[in-house]
């Protein structure tokens, strides 16, 4: 297909700024496809010697959330414009662990993906089932209730500022993955369901990501499956070597 290809790692709360430099010395030196697209997401203390360290580099570098208030009385939280001024563009919204132990809901993120298009900026937007809702067969249900309350009030033209990144709750950080049928079977559904809304044209471009214990042994048939564009990297994405070698999957 002719979707963009994406592999994104999602640092989470890991790395200090020294750590960082050090994974992006690692990453810089190594050769990456050309025609991947390269994220990395450190913690907001890096953002910006992260951007500065990859100045002559393609990876590009993203946020892992932010607020959706211009600015104002909310303590401890980073808005849109900030992230705009250290020269960050792209922003996580919605994933798993902001939903489950910082209660955002598909209310707030319908917010935050305004503000970030807003600011221009590109959201990458999280969503997924968790494990009793697979075993009660209501994944599908989940998922588009997900997607319908919290992103599809967007416009058609919007949709180029968005990637979206499936996450299974029960496959993050597990060593469960989905199998490359289950990714396929969900990211199909999905693409499907944007296809209804927002047309063919939309639905074909919009790249969707894997993600969940993703790691070198099965990255290559979780990408080669027809809808998935590329993956969101959890654990693997703090070794360089994994990483690379997830990036070299397709
Ligand atoms: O955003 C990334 C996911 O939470 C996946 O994490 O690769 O450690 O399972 P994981």
């Amino acid at each position: 297909n002719m979707r963009n290809k994406i592999v994104a790692g999602n640092w989470k709360m890991n790395c200090d700024i020294s750590q960082t430099y050090e994974l992006l010395d690692e990453l810089k030196d190594s050769e990456l496809p050309e025609d991947v697209t390269v994220i990395v997401t450190p913690p907001f203390t890096s953002l910006q010697s992260a951007n500065q360290a990859l100045v002559d580099s393609d990876i590009i570098v993203a946020a892992q959330n932010m607020h959706q208030a211009a600015n104002g009385a909310f303590t401890g939280e980073v808005s849109a414009a900030m992230l705009n001024g250290v020269g960050i563009d792209t922003v996580i919204l919605g994933h798993s662990e902001r939903r489950a132990m910082f209660w955002e809901t598909n209310e707030i993120l319908a917010a935050k993906v305004n503000t970030a298009l807003e600011n221009e900026m590109t959201a990458i937007f999280c969503f997924g089932e968790e494990l009793g809702d697979r075993k009660s067969d209501n994944h599908f249900n989940i998922v588009k209730e997900q997607l319908q309350e919290g992103l599809f009030h967007i416009k058609a033209e919007n949709w180029e500022s968005i990637v979206l990144a499936y996450e299974p709750v029960w496959a993050i950080g597990t060593g469960e993955t989905a199998s490359p049928e289950q990714a396929q079977e969900m990211h199909k559904y999905v693409r499907g369901l944007v296809a209804d809304i927002f047309g063919n044209e939309v639905a074909k471009s919009v790249s969707i990501l894997y993600g969940g214990s993703v790691n070198p042994a099965n990255a290559k048939e979780i990408f080669g499956q027809e809808d998935v564009d590329g993956g969101l990297i959890g654990g693997a994405a703090l070794k360089a070597e994994d990483f690379i070698a997830i990036v070299n999957s397709f």
